[in-house]
């Protein structure tokens, strides 16, 4: 098979990418350079610079390549823009599917692999773990494109006679060398390595949850095995019109408290966090179940949070050579 991976020069599709191409499969990446690093790609993996809303360049990728399973990562994924940019994201992430899908039916291509996210549950009720049939209810428009991306993917596989598959990243962190590291700062490891770098403490919000410590609860997984989630996907047994929607993440709560604990222990920046109020609309937990993972995928996790901390602030110590205390 040869497997077309758009967002392949992403933080996350740069890790699938390596992965699925160490694992003996043929890999070809589509990217449009808005957000990725090329440089993550080693030289021996084709990069097609170009964007997921090209129907003409999908089709002509698709021949040239003879793709016969695409992993779709490329997306904007910020949800503060979201809500500032709804029209955007709905034609990049919507709309850019859209167009993939079409080309997909039209060039015979029969597996599809779907990156969807946590946030299309939105803020899930008080459970202690969020199972796939956990009513969606997506809290910003970024989490409307994802659940509507996963309505197209499996409406279109069972129309088509496709094997898709659409993952539920929870909180993705690490990196599997410095290199690859995520160059964002979206998510709450390097907003807090961020925030170390310019001398100021992290911040913390919400110390009154109806958590052990107080502090909101998230399920983090390492990038790592994210990438090898991809693989087991894309070599699930193909069966024409199934579909396959699976939460992943190591289905382990830790609390901000905890995180930054194991940060001050990697950093050895221990200045005490600035305790803020609860942000509106924050889940005081969200941890994955992990079961149908494990039952459907044979995945699960092996990299915990300490191996996330300190790959990403190898990562990031990388980029920033002033947060490398002396
Ligand atoms: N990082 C997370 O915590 C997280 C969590 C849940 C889901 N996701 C999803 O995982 C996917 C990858 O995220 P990431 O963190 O690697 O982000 P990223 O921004 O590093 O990667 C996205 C890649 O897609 C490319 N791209 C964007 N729009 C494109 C388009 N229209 N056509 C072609 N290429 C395009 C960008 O240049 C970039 O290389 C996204 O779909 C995101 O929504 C990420």
């Amino acid at each position: 098979m040869t497997w077309m991976i758009t967002g392949g020069a992403g933080y996350i599709g740069a890790h699938v990418a390596r992965v699925m191409a160490g694992a003996g499969e043929r890999v070809v990446v589509l990217d449009d350079v808005s957000s990725g690093v090329p440089e993550r790609l080693p030289s021996d993996i084709p990069l097609v610079r170009g964007t997921s809303l090209d129907g003409g360049l999908l089709r002509r990728v698709f021949a040239e390549h003879a793709v016969t399973g695409v992993v779709h990562l490329a997306a904007r994924k910020q949800v503060g823009e979201s809500v500032e940019q709804p029209l955007r994201y709905y034609r990049e992430n919507v709309g850019g599917l859209t167009t993939l899908l079409e080309a997909v039916v039209d060039a015979g291509v029969k597996r599809f692999v779907f990156s969807s996210s946590a946030a299309v549950y939105g803020n899930p009720p008080d459970a202690d773990l969020v199972a796939e049939d956990t009513p969606c209810a997506p809290v910003s428009p970024y989490g409307e494109t994802k659940l509507a991306g996963e309505w197209l993917v499996r409406a279109a596989g069972r129309a088509h006679g496709l094997t898709t598959t659409c993952l539920r990243y929870f909180n993705v962190a690490g990196s599997a060398s410095p290199e690859l590291a995520d160059t964002g700062v979206f998510n709450v490891v390097p907003m807090v390595f961020d925030r170390l770098t310019r001398g100021e403490a992290p911040r913390v919000f919400g110390t009154d949850h109806p958590t052990p410590d107080g502090t909101c609860v998230r399920d983090y997984i390492h990038v790592g095995d994210l990438a090898e989630a991809h693989l087991a996907a894309a070599r699930r047994p193909a069966e024409p019109g199934s579909d396959l929607t699976v939460n992943i993440g190591r289905g382990e709560g830790v609390s901000v408290r905890e995180l930054l604990t194991v940060i001050a222990e990697v950093t050895g920046d221990t200045r005490e966090p600035l305790l803020e109020p609860r942000r509106a609309g924050d889940a005081p937990r969200a941890v994955a179940d992990v079961r149908l993972a494990a039952k459907a995928l044979g995945f699960s996790a092996r990299l915990g949070v300490r191996e996330m901390v300190e790959s990403a602030w190898a990562g990031w110590c990388l980029r920033h050579p002033e947060a490398v205390r002396g």
